[in-house]
C-alpha cells in the first residue's frame, strides 16, 4: 500500500512591499484570487502564520478587544480564542493547537505560506467507478448510528447499539431496531465501530452478539485511546478486533476496501470512515468535530453524518449564574440553528449524490431524566434535509429503522420508487417502552459495595485518577435521583493543585466547581474506572461554577484520559479490610 508522499501547497504569496507594511502582532490577511483568509503574527522579524479557520468548526477570527497584549484573536462562532504568538487556543484553556503553515522567503523576497499536506490518501491507487446492478449494494438503516451495508456480497456494519442505554441510563434508543437485527449482525462479514462512545460501542449489544459469533471481525481505528480499551472488564468475549493505522486502504475482496480517518479535534478518540464499493464512495463521518481536519473527498455517493446536537451536559445539566431557563432555550435554539447550517454548508461543499443524517437517535427516555428530555432539544433530520435541499441539488435520506436504500437504483434514477424501501405499513418506529430495570440494577449494585464503606476510596480514587497540579477545587455531593443529597452519601471537596481533601475551601484565590452525581452512576463509575462521559454526557450530574469558566483540562482528563486499568480495589479493601 506504500507510504504518503508528502506536497507543498502554496496558499499564500505577498510581495515584498506587503511584507514591509504587516504591523508587529496580529496582522489579517486575505489571498485576494482565493478569498481564503490567513493570519500572520510577527514578533520582530520572526512571522508565524495560520488559516484564520477556527479548528471547532471552521469559524472566522477576528481581533480580540478583551485583548490587551495583542497576541489573541476570537472566533465569531463560539467564542474560541487563539494565542497567535504560541498557535494554542486559550479558550477552551489548555486545549488544542492550531495547525502553523510554513512560512518562507522566495529568492525575490516575496514571503509564501504554504501547506504541508499528504495527499488525499482516499486519491491513492483510485478506481474508476463501475456500474452497479440493481440489489448489489443496499443501505439498511438498524437505528441510531447503525447501519448495515450490503456490498456486492459482504456484509458490512457501522457501530451497532441496538439494545441497551448509552451513557450509564442517559440515553435510550429512539427507534425501534428492526427485529432481525441481531441475525443481521451475526451474518455481518465486518463490523466497524468509531469510537469508543457507548451510542457507538455498545457493551449491552456486543454481548448478545459476541453470545453467538465472538470471532466476528470488528475493525476500528489506531487512535490514542484504544477503543476497546474497556473489553477486559466489560465480560464481553470478543475475539476479533482489527486495529487499523489512519489513511490506509484495508482491501477487504477485490470489490471492497475501506479507509479509517481521524478526528481534527478528537483525534485522540474519535473516527470516521470511507467505504468503497467498485470504485464508489460512502463516507461517514459519524460524530467527528472536524472529520480528518475538514479534508474530505467531494461527489461522494452517499455521505452520512450527526446533525443532531445535544450530546453534551452543557448546559442542560448547569444552574446558577446566567444559566436560567430562557438562557439555556435561546442557547440550545442558536447553538442547534448553528450546526444545522454547519452541516448544511458542509454536505453543499462535499457534494454527495446522497446525503442522509443520521447517529442523532436517541432520547432521555428514563422518567428521572423528564427535564433533560423536554429541554434538550435536537435537531430535526428533515429540517435539516429541505434546508440542503434549497441550496443543492443533493438528494437526502431521512432514514426510517428498516429502510434499505438501494444505491444502484438511486445513482441511476433517483426517481425508482424502488430507490429506498420503507419498511412495511405499520411498522413501530418509535420505541415507547425501554427495559429499564436491569441496567438500573446494575448501576444500583455499585451502591451497597464495600469499597464505600471506607472513606478513604476517596483519596484512592482520585488519586488513581492522576489529576493534579491545576486550580481547581471541586465539591462532590452523592445525590439521589433528583439530584438531592444521598441519604449517608459523600459531600466532599477535592483541591486539584495538590490532590488533598479539605473540609473547608482553601483561603487561596481559586476556580470552584459543585458537581452532584446521581449515587448509583458515580458508584458506578468509581468502582470500574469508567470515564465520566457517563455522567456529564449521560445527564447524571448538575453542575455550578464560580467563575463560569470551561475546565478542559479537568473535563478532557475525565472524560479521555483516565488510566486504561481501574482502580485496584483489591487491595485496597486488603489494606481496610
Ligand atoms: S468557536 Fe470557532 S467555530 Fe466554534
Amino acid at each position: 500500500m506504500g507510504s504518503i508522499e508528502q506536497t507543498a501547497e502554496l496558499l499564500l504569496c505577498l510581495s515584498p512591499t506587503e511584507v514591509a507594511s504587516l504591523k508587529e502582532g496580529i496582522n489579517f490577511v486575505r489571498n485576494k484570487s482565493t478569498g481564503k483568509d490567513y493570519i500572520l503574527y510577527k514578533s520582530k522579524s520572526h512571522l508565524r502564520a495560520c488559516k484564520n479557520m477556527c479548528k471547532h468548526q471552521g469559524g472566522l477570527f477576528i481581533k480580540d478587544i478583551e485583548d490587551l497584549d495583542g497576541r489573541s484573536v476570537r472566533c465569531t462562532k463560539h467564542n474560541w480564542k487563539l494565542d497567535v504568538s504560541t498557535m494554542k487556543y486559550i479558550n477552551p484553556p489548555g486545549s488544542f493547537c492550531q495547525d502553523e503553515l510554513v512560512v518562507e522567503k522566495s529568492e525575490e523576497n516575496e514571503l509564501l505560506l504554504l501547506e504541508l499536506n499528504p495527499p488525499n490518501p482516499w486519491d491513492s491507487e483510485p478506481r474508476p467507478p463501475e456500474d452497479l446492478a440493481f440489489g448489489e449494494v443496499q443501505i439498511t438503516y438498524l437505528t441510531h448510528a447503525c447501519m448495515d451495508l450490503k456490498l456486492g456480497d459482504k456484509r458490512m456494519v457501522f457501530d451497532p447499539w441496538l439494545t441497551g442505554p448509552a451513557f450509564a441510563r442517559g440515553w435510550w434508543l429512539l427507534h425501534e431496531p428492526p427485529s432481525d437485527w441481531l441475525e443481521r449482525l451475526c451474518r455481518a462479514d465486518l463490523i466497524y465501530i468509531s469510537h469508543m462512545h457507548s451510542d457507538h460501542l455498545s457493551y449491552p449489544t456486543l454481548k448478545k452478539l459476541a453470545g453467538r459469533r465472538p470471532d466476528i471481525p470488528i475493525y476500528v481505528g489506531k487512535t490514542e485511546r484504544p477503543v476497546f480499551w474497556n473489553l477486559n472488564q466489560s465480560g464481553v468475549q470478543l475475539t476479533n478486533i482489527n486495529v487499523v493505522p489512519f489513511g490506509i486502504w484495508q482491501q477487504v475482496d477485490k470489490n471492497l476496501r475501506f479507509m479509517i480517518l481521524m478526528d481534527g479535534v478528537h483525534p485522540e478518540m474519535d473516527t470516521c470512515i470511507i467505504v468503497e464499493y467498485k470504485g464508489h464512495k460512502i463516507l461517514n463521518t459519524v460524530d467527528c468535530t472536524r472529520p480528518n481536519g475538514g479534508r474530505l473527498p467531494v461527489k461522494v455517493d452517499l455521505m452520512m453524518s450527526d446533525f443532531a446536537g445535544g450530546a453534551s451536559g452543557f448546559p442542560m445539566t448547569f444552574s446558577g449564574g446566567k444559566f436560567t431557563e430562557e438562557w439555556k432555550a435561546q442557547f440550545i435554539k442558536t447553538e442547534r440553528k448553528k450546526l444545522l447550517n454547519y452541516k448544511a454548508r458542509l454536505v453543499k461543499d462535499l457534494q454527495p449524490r446522497i446525503y442522509c443524517p443520521f447517529a442523532g437517535y436517541f432520547v432521555e427516555a428514563h422518567p428521572s431524566d423528564k427535564y433533560i428530555k423536554e429541554t434538550n432539544i435536537k435537531n430535526d433530520p428533515d429540517e435539516l434535509n429541505s434546508l440542503i435541499k434549497k441550496n443543492s441539488d443533493v438528494l437526502t435520506w431521512t432514514p426510517r429503522p428498516g429502510a434499505t436504500l438501494d444505491l444502484g437504483r438511486m445513482l441511476k434514477d433517483p426517481t425508482d420508487s424502488k430507490g429506498i424501501i420503507e419498511p412495511p405499513e405499520g411498522t413501530k418506529i418509535y420505541k415507547d417502552s425501554w427495559d429499564f430495570g436491569p441496567y438500573l440494577k446494575i448501576l444500583n449494585a455499585a451502591v451497597g459495595d464495600e469499597i464505600f464503606h471506607h472513606s478513604s476510596w476517596i483519596k484512592e480514587y482520585f488519586t488513581w485518577a492522576g489529576f493534579k497540579d491545576y486550580n481547581l477545587v471541586v465539591r462532590m455531593i452523592e445525590t439521589d435521583e433528583d439530584f438531592s443529597p444521598f441519604p449517608g452519601g459523600y459531600d466532599y471537596l477535592v483541591d486539584f493543585l495538590d490532590l488533598s481533601f479539605p473540609k473547608e475551601r482553601p483561603s487561596r484565590e481559586h476556580p470552584y466547581e459543585e458537581i452532584r452525581s446521581r449515587v448509583d452512576v458515580i458508584r458506578h463509575v468509581v468502582k470500574n474506572g469508567l470515564l465520566w462521559d457517563d455522567l456529564y454526557i449521560g445527564f447524571q450530574t448538575r453542575l455550578q461554577r464560580d467563575p463560569d469558566i470551561y475546565h478542559h483540562l479537568f473535563w478532557n482528563h475525565f472524560q479521555i484520559k483516565l488510566p486504561l486499568t481501574p482502580p485496584d480495589w483489591k487491595s485496597f479493601l486488603m489494606y481496610h479490610g
